[in-house]
C-alpha cells in the first residue's frame, strides 16, 4: 500500500506544534473603537440594533475611553452626534461642535490614548448626505472645502489623526494641504480610502443619526461590484498623501484587502462595520453560534488577508480574550 508522503495532520498534531507554525497574529495594538458622542449631559442610550454600543454624552465617553485605554487598546475613533443639523453640517466645524469638545475632553482625561476623528458631514446635515447638495447630487469640489475645514478643526481642537470617509474626490490633498499650512504637518490621514456603497453600513445610521433623507451614497461611494477600482481609488488617495489606507466593510471585501497588501506598502486598516457587528451578536444572542469563536476567527480573518488594523466594534471583548 502506498502511504502518503505529505501528512499535513503531523504538525498539527499537538497544540505545542500549532503554536509553532501559525502564521498569523492578532494583537490588542491592532485594534481601534469606535465610539459615538452624542449632545447634552446623561446620556447613555444603547443602539438597538448594536448591543453594547452606544450613544453617549462627553462623561460617559470619557469614562469609558479610559476603560478602552486601560485595556491596552491605542486608538478610538469618533462619531459626533450634533445638537442641530444643517444644509451645510456647521458643527462638523465649529470650534465647539459636538466633536471638537468631546476630543478636548478625552485629551484632557485620557492623554495616553490616542484620538482619531471620523472626519464626514453626514452627521451634521439635516439631509443626510456626505456633503453639501447642489442639483439634487453632493457637490464635490465645494464639499472637499468643509471636510479641510473639519479636519483642520479636529487637529486644533488636540486629534492625533484624522480619517476622511466621505469619498470625495481630493479630498485627502485638500485636507494634507490644510494642516500643512496650520501647523499640522505631524498630523497622520487614515484615508478610507476604498469604501463601498453597503448595506451593511444600516446599523450604524441609526447610531449617528445619518441616514440619507433622500436617495443614496451609490454616486460617490463604490459599486460592490468592482475591484480594480479599488487600486485606483487607494492609489489616488496614496498619492494626496494619505499615511494608511483603510478598506471598509470587511467581511464581504477581504479580496480588496489583500489586492492592497500585495500592491501598496502602506499601513493598511478595515473597518468590521456596523452590520457585521450585529449580525454576530444576533446571532450570540440566539445561542446560534459561540461569540467568541467566531469574533476571533474574524478578526485573524482580517489579518491574514493582510490588514495591519481593524476598527472594531468588538475591540474591547476582543482585548479581553487575548489577555486570559
Ligand atoms: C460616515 C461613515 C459611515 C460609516 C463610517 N463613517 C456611514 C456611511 O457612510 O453611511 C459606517 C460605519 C459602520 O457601519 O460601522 N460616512
Ligand atoms: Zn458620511
Amino acid at each position: 500500500m502506498l502511504l502518503p508522503a505529505h501528512r499535513g495532520r503531523r504538525i498539527r498534531g499537538k497544540e505545542l506544534f500549532r503554536r509553532m507554525v501559525r502564521e498569523t497574529a492578532l494583537s490588542v495594538n491592532d485594534l481601534i473603537y469606535p465610539m459615538f458622542s452624542a449632545f447634552g449631559t446623561g446620556i447613555k442610550k444603547e443602539v438597538t440594533s448594536m448591543p453594547g454600543i452606544y450613544q453617549q454624552s462627553i462623561e460617559h465617553i470619557v469614562a469609558e475611553a479610559k476603560e478602552v485605554q486601560g485595556l491596552g487598546i491605542p486608538a478610538v475613533i469618533l462619531f459626533g452626534i450634533p445638537e442641530t443639523k444643517d444644509a451645510v453640517g456647521s458643527d462638523a466645524y465649529a470650534e465647539h461642535g459636538i466633536i471638537q469638545e468631546t476630543i478636548r475632553a478625552i485629551k484632557r482625561e485620557v492623554p495616553a490614548l490616542a484620538v482619531i476623528t471620523d472626519v464626514c458631514l453626514c452627521e451634521y446635515t439635516d439631509h443626510g448626505h456626505c456633503g453639501i447638495i447642489r442639483d439634487g447630487d453632493v457637490d464635490n469640489d465645494a464639499t472637499v472645502e468643509l471636510l479641510a475645514q473639519e479636519a483642520l478643526s479636529h487637529a486644533q481642537a488636540g486629534a492625533d489623526m484624522v480619517a476622511p470617509s466621505d469619498m470625495m474626490d481630493g479630498r485627502v490633498g485638500a485636507i494634507r494641504d490644510i494642516l500643512d499650512n496650520n501647523g499640522f504637518a505631524h498630523i497622520p490621514v487614515m484615508s478610507y480610502a476604498v469604501k463601498y456603497a453597503s448595506g451593511y453600513y444600516g446599523p450604524f445610521r441609526e447610531a449617528a443619526e445619518s441616514t440619507p433623507q433622500f436617495g443614496d451614497r451609490r454616486s460617490y461611494q463604490m459599486d460592490p461590484a468592482n475591484r480594480l477600482e479599488a487600486l485606483r481609488e487607494a492609489q489616488a488617495d496614496i498619492e494626496e498623501g494619505a499615511d494608511i489606507i483603510m478598506v471598509k466593510p470587511g467581511l464581504p471585501y477581504l479580496d480588496i484587502l489583500r489586492d492592497l497588501r500585495n500592491e501598496f506598502a502602506l499601513p493598511l486598516a478595515v473597518y468590521n462595520v456596523s452590520g457585521e457587528y450585529s449580525m454576530i451578536k444576533a446571532a450570540a444572542a440566539n445561542d446560534w453560534i459561540d461569540e467568541e469563536r467566531v469574533v476571533m476567527e474574524t478578526m485573524l480573518g482580517f489579518k491574514r488577508a493582510g490588514a495591519d488594523l481593524i476598527i472594531t466594534y468588538h475591540a474591547k471583548d476582543v482585548a479581553r480574550w487575548l489577555t486570559r
